[in-house]
């Protein structure tokens, strides 16, 4: 069953930007992309490297990881360019009362 838990204050991420949140040792990459919020699991995996450290790409809606240059889809975590080809874990999330919360 899902746990919905607070990720971060709806505007602690503007529109366009993406940043990492911890949750206990959970590290996870939040996109705010037009006021909707996506979040994946933050490291790579291909490599050592964190998604939140890359380029976001809010056209193509892909994060690109920093290392290698793989890119992930941020609405379901699905590798969309070379070197990446296993997906990163994609996370529900939904806004109550300014609040956004994820679903681990
Ligand atoms: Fe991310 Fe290689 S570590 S693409």
């Amino acid at each position: 069953t899902l746990t919905w838990t607070e990720l971060c204050a709806a505007d602690a991420v503007g529109d366009g930007a993406h940043k990492a949140f911890f949750i206990g040792t959970k590290r996870l990459c939040a996109v705010n992309h037009g006021g909707v919020f996506h979040v994946v699991d933050d490291l790579c995996t291909h490599g050592v490297a964190y998604l939140s450290d890359g380029y976001l790409d809010t056209d193509e809606c892909v994060l690109e990881c920093p290392l290698h240059g793989g890119l992930f889809s941020y609405h379901d975590g699905c590798p969309k360019g070379d070197p990446a080809e296993k997906p990163v874990r994609s996370y529900e999330t939904r806004i109550v009362d300014g609040v956004v919360m994820v679903a681990l």
